[in-house]
């Protein structure tokens, strides 16, 4: 863990991510020792008190904490917090991290985690420079960085103007997760599959994270964002590089970011002819939204990486809000065998090509499916499967909340599972044909899996899920 106790800031406390992950997230840190001392200090635009604070993170860890809590546990976490409204100034906010350090008694460091959307980001840098709130201090950002390449750079340079580029983690909590991780322990693990890990066997690759989730309380950020800057700029682009790049010379946050930085300037910009993008029926009439909105809630696109290993694989992604199932998979099609000696009928292809699916649910589960015989007379193929579950080993229990990891990782100062300005920035760039031209919505029921629509942009393929 850390060496020193924390006084994380943590801006946007009563926020829809504060609730769902990251108080639940901190109070397990805190409480199972991985940190050693913790206060914290939640800041907001609410005018509520400590107590209210309190009340709110209580509730949080009642709807969303995973782990048990008991009283102790519970009296000495809310005796850790405190809390300042954004409209207090930065005077006050100095104020309560000084009582909040007296209180460590130890040199403490400080964890800014800004938890705000991309236009409020900036002004909470600031309050944090005049606050003198900058020392010993890292800062967490919150995806999305910025809102397409001007606004990104706009940003960094800002950033800049008050932290140095060694204090910033640039969060994406998908590379928490432990199947994310797994991708890179697989890849790079094993000598099974590595030598196949490309265009003259790998015939496409799906991202595919349906999300069966409306926008709860999100509209405001929602309205700002939709699904292609909330999702894709984000997180499938993240666990893209991790399933396209190159072997990094050594598992250390340099060389990792170097790989995933090629893959990302080896793409080709986004297409909008390339793009569905969605919007589910209804959405126009929510709470906080336009009644004229164009936002996507759904977006499906085709993209290349045009270098040695994958010139002429399709890499297909697609998520949204309000579909059929929530899942979040990558699934890696094989090519057909280059001749078939199966009489028709047998069912050979039948059933799509192999594939290698690994499931990013929060104990990873892998999958690799194949044809092979039925049984009886005669030679009939069927679809079969080798399954790995982290659940069946005994070892899920150790599984570390996305968040949790990150959050530690970031109080180490450890940034191999951090985003790099410089990743982000190329990412928005490619992203620029498609923001300047989005295609229209097309609307879509609630409950189904999207525009019809994706399934001409994925064709001659199809769609892994439903399973
Ligand atoms: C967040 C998005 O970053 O990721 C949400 O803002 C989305 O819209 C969430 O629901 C999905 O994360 P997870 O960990 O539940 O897959």
């Amino acid at each position: 863990g850390p060496g020193f106790p924390q006084v994380v800031v943590l801006v946007g406390a009563t926020g829809d991510l504060a609730r769902r992950k990251l108080l639940p997230g901190l109070f397990h840190l805190c409480t199972a020792g991985f940190i050693p001392g913790c206060r914290i200090v939640g800041v907001s635009l609410d005018e509520i008190d400590v107590e209210g604070f309190r009340a709110i993170a209580r509730a949080s860890l009642d709807e969303f904490g995973s782990r048990k809590t008991t009283p102790d546990a519970w009296d000495a976490f809310a005796a850790a917090l405190d809390y300042v409204p954004l409209s207090a100034g930065a005077s006050a906010l100095r104020a309560a991290v000084e009582r909040a350090e007296a209180a460590l008694g130890r040199e403490c460091r400080r964890l800014h985690y800004l938890s705000v959307p991309p236009n409020a980001a900036l002004t909470v840098v600031r309050t944090l420079g005049e606050a003198g709130l900058v020392e010993r201090s890292r800062i967490v950002m919150e995806k999305p960085f910025g809102t397409d390449l001007a606004s990104a750079v706009a940003l960094n340079g800002k950033l800049h103007e008050v932290f140095q580029e060694a204090q910033i983690f640039r969060i994406d909590h998908f590379l928490g997760k432990e199947p994310a991780q797994n991708i890179l322990a697989f890849r790079f693990a094993n000598g099974l599959f590595e030598p196949i890990w490309n265009r003259n066997f790998i015939d496409h690759v799906q991202i595919d994270v349906p999300e069966t989730l409306g926008l709860g309380k999100r509209a405001g950020f929602y309205e700002q964002t939709g699904a292609y800057r909330d999702m894709v700029v984000t997180h499938l682009f993240q666990i893209l590089a991790f399933m396209a790049m190159e072997p990094p010379t050594a598992l250390e946050p340099a060389p990792i970011s170097e790989e995933k930085n090629k893959v990302f300037r080896s793409m080709e910009p986004i297409r909008p002819a390339d793009v569905v993008r969605g919007q589910y029926s209804g959405y126009r009439g929510e709470e906080g939204v336009d009644p004229d909105s164009d936002t996507e809630t759904f977006i499906a696109l085709k993209c290349h990486i045009d270098n040695w290993r994958w010139a002429g694989v399709p890499f297909y992604l697609r998520t949204g809000k309000r579909l059929a199932e929530g899942q979040r998979i990558i699934s890696i099609a094989f090519r057909e065998p280059p001749k078939s000696m199966f009489p028709p009928g047998s069912g050979v292809g039948a059933q799509g090509p192999d594939h290698l699916t690994f499931d990013l649910a929060d104990a990873s589960k892998m999958s690799l499916s194949f044809y092979g015989k039925r049984p009886g007379p005669g030679m009939r193929l069927d679809k079969l499967s080798l399954q790995f579950a982290m659940r069946d080993t005994g070892m899920a229990g150790e599984v570390l909340e996305a968040y949790e990891r990150l959050i530690l990782d970031a109080m180490r100062g450890d940034r191999t599972l951090f985003t790099t300005a410089e990743g982000i920035e190329r990412l928005w760039e490619v992203s620029t044909p498609l923001l300047e031209s989005p295609p229209p919505v097309r609307l879509y029921e609630a409950g189904s899996w999207g525009p019809k629509a994706v399934h001409q942009l994925i064709a001659p393929h199809a769609w892994r899920l439903p399973f």
